[in-house]
C-alpha cells in the first residue's frame, strides 16, 4: 500500500511515521508513506496557498490550483483508489472505515487548513471525506496521521502477531478485555486467578464476559446492532 499525504505543513508529519510499528511497516516494504509539501506546487511568486473567501467573511480558503497540480502529478505516476480530504464535516472515522481502507492499494490524503479548501476541490477531485471526531483541529495533519496509523496496523504482516489486530477493541463491536502482566501480586493487587490457570477455554470465556461487561458499561451503543 502507498499513502501520499498532501499538506502545507509537512514538518508536522515528520515524526508520526518515523517510530515503532509504522516505521517497521515501511522498513518491511508493506507500506510507503510519502508526505508532499503543497508549497512546492504554489503558482505565484509569493508561494501563496490560500486567499480571501469570495463573498467576504473571516478566514482564508485554500486555493484550487496548487492542489490540482499536486494531485495531477501524483495521478500521472499511479492510479489511486481514494482521494481523501480530512475535514470535520466528513464521515466519522471508525474501525470499519479503517478495515475498508486497509484493503486499498494507493491512497491520497489531503489535509485542510484555515477555513478549508475551495469547494470545487471537494466536488471534483475528492472521492471521500473523513472526520476523526466532532471537534475542530487546527488542520488535517494530525487527523491524517490518526487515519493512516489505524489503517497501516491492519495491513497483514505489519503486526508481528497477526491475530492481535483482530482482538483490538471495536474489531467485533466489543471493547477489548482487561489485560495483566507480571508480577502476579503488586502491593496487594492481584491478577484474576483464571488467567493463571492455563485453561484456554475458561480464559477465552472470561475475556469474552469481561469484553461484554465493559462494552455494556462504557459503550452500550456498540451493542445496539
Ligand atoms: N480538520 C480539522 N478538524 C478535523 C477533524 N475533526 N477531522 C478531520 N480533519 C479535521
Amino acid at each position: 500500500m502507498r499513502i501520499d499525504i498532501i499538506t502545507c505543513l509537512p514538518k508536522l508529519l515528520e515524526s508520526p511515521f518515523g517510530h515503532s510499528i509504522l516505521q517497521r511497516a515501511q522498513d518491511k516494504g508493506l507500506v510507503e508513506v510519502v508526505v508532499h509539501d503543497l508549497r512546492a506546487y504554489a503558482v505565484n511568486k509569493k508561494k501563496q496557498l490560500d486567499d480571501y473567501a469570495y463573498g467576504g467573511g473571516a478566514g482564508m480558503v485554500m486555493l484550487i490550483e496548487p492542489i490540482d497540480k499536486c494531485i495531477s502529478a501524483l495521478k500521472a505516476d499511479r492510479p489511486y483508489d481514494e482521494i481523501i480530504y480530512m475535514t470535520p464535516d466528513g464521515e466519522t472515522f471508525n474501525q470499519q472505515v479503517a478495515n475498508e481502507l486497509s484493503l486499498k492499494g494507493n491512497l491520497i490524503i489531503l489535509c485542510g487548513h484555515y477555513k478549508g479548501v475551495d469547494e470545487r476541490v471537494r466536488e471534483h477531485f475528492i472521492t471521500r471525506e473523513i472526520s476523526v471526531g466532532d471537534y475542530v483541529l487546527s488542520g488535517g495533519e494530525l487527523a491524517a496521521a490518526v487515519v493512516s496509523d489505524a489503517i497501516i496496523r491492519l495491513i497483514p504482516g505489519v503486526l508481528s502477531d497477526e491475530t492481535s489486530a483482530l482482538t483490538d477493541s471495536f474489531q467485533d463491536s466489543l471493547l477489548a478485555p482487561p489485560v495483566y502482566t507480571r508480577p502476579v501480586e503488586y502491593k496487594g493487587m492481584t491478577v484474576p486467578e483464571v488467567l493463571l490457570s492455563g485453561h484456554e477455554k475458561k480464559i477465552e470465556e472470561w475475556r469474552f464476559q469481561k469484553s461484554l461487561e465493559r462494552t455494556k458499561k462504557r459503550r452500550p451503543d456498540l451493542l445496539d446492532d
